[in-house]
């Protein structure tokens, strides 16, 4: 893929939903070097095409666009009411009634893909789920690089025969939601350094590594195992330019962390930190809703956690990789990086 021989250094910084990578961030990453992506998955079109002009006006380099991939569920009564039913130690916690119904599931994919056509990023990833051939080719069309996110072998191969340019491939040990659509999610249990040579051996196009990358010395392993860049997350939630909560900041920069897989919070297995909520849901989490249902179920009570700046009910989303990270502006995590790996 050129676009990722044309980066000055190859380090892409993971798109994260949840309002952290905010467009002076996304911007940094990319005026310093690496690639900057804007997470859009809770996005509406006006909100992405307003934040898009943020980034266009604060850097002419290239950025990345990134997509859930979805359908907007219509679960039935009785679903919502067991789901909330489940959910009812903790909303009882707060001293809630009931659960609020919330307004909406999920962003509608369709309205995005097409505000995504009209934006034209130089390059989109998407997970969750994988895009037809004829939408890679309408973003190809119009000038989109494709990268789909993959978490073993025939997901690689899957997103290879549709088209893609690229694939992030995201082991086990990654931050956030795992990308799994093929197979069950509780099965895709590869870490990173097992995942990235079996994707590279099997794939013709470009594979980006993710999955507790968080210095120099990750990146240059990742290269070494064939990957043509790297994707970290973790380590931008920290940079001064992330929005996060205060709250959720001090778990990430305890040292102390220790994250798991859990599926209590959204519907879908994803690394966090571990705190009440899941310990709370643990016994439950085989039966909440599928991904986006309990996502929206759960936001009322993760958005009463930040107003009461209580860690131990919001998704402290991070990856194994947490007690490593270092603070600083994104300039000086990238030059950082960048010295680490023997650039200048
Ligand atoms: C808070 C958080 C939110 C994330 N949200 C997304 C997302 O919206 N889309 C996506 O493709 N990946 C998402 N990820 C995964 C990252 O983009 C990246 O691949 C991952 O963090 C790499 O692993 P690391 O955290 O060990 O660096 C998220 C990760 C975190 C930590």
């Amino acid at each position: 893929m050129k676009l990722l021989d044309q980066l000055t250094y190859p380090i892409i910084q993971g798109p994260m939903a949840g309002g952290f990578c905010v467009p002076a961030l996304v911007a940094a990453v990319s005026n310093a070097g690496g690639l900057g992506s804007l997470p859009c998955s809770l996005l509406s079109p006006a909100v992405m095409r307003e934040q898009v002009g943020q980034i266009r006006h604060a850097t002419e380099q290239p950025f990345l666009l990134n997509f859930f991939v979805q359908k907007t569920p219509a679960p039935s009564e009785e679903e919502v009411a067991s789901a909330s039913e489940l959910l009812r130690p903790v909303w009882q916690s707060l001293g809630w009634d009931s659960l609020p119904r919330p307004q909406q599931w999920c962003q509608d994919f369709a309205a995005q893909f097409e505000t995504l056509l009209e934006l034209r990023p130089a390059v989109a990833s998407f997970t969750f789920d994988i895009l037809d051939r004829q939408q890679v080719d309408r973003l190809h069309e119009a000038g989109i690089g494709v990268i789909g996110t993959v978490t073993h072998v025939a997901e690689a191969l899957a997103w290879q025969a549709a088209g893609a340019d690229a694939v992030v491939a995201s082991g086990v040990e990654a931050g956030g939601h795992r990308g799994t659509f093929i197979g069950r999610q509780e099965d895709a249990t590869l870490g990173a350094r097992e995942l990235w040579p079996q994707v590279v051996a099997a794939v013709d196009i470009d594979v980006i590594a993710a999955g507790n990358i968080m210095d120099g010395a990750d990146i240059r392993e990742a290269m070494a195992a064939g990957a043509k860049a790297v994707q970290m997350g973790t380590a931008f939630l920290v940079t001064d330019e992330a929005a996060v909560h205060p709250a959720y900041r001090a778990q990430l920069l305890s040292k102390t962390a220790s994250t798991r897989l859990t599926r209590a919070f959204s519907g879908r297995y994803a690394r966090g930190i571990e705190n009440r909520f899941m310990r709370q849901m643990a016994a439950m989490e085989a039966l909440v809703p599928a991904y986006p249902v309990q996502n929206a179920l759960t936001g009322s009570i993760r958005a009463a956690a930040a107003a009461n700046n209580d860690p131990e009910l919001m998704s402290l989303w991070a990856g194994t990789g947490v007690n490593r990270s270092r603070p600083m502006p994104v300039a000086q995590l990238i030059h950082t990086l960048a010295a680490e790996l023997g650039h200048s």
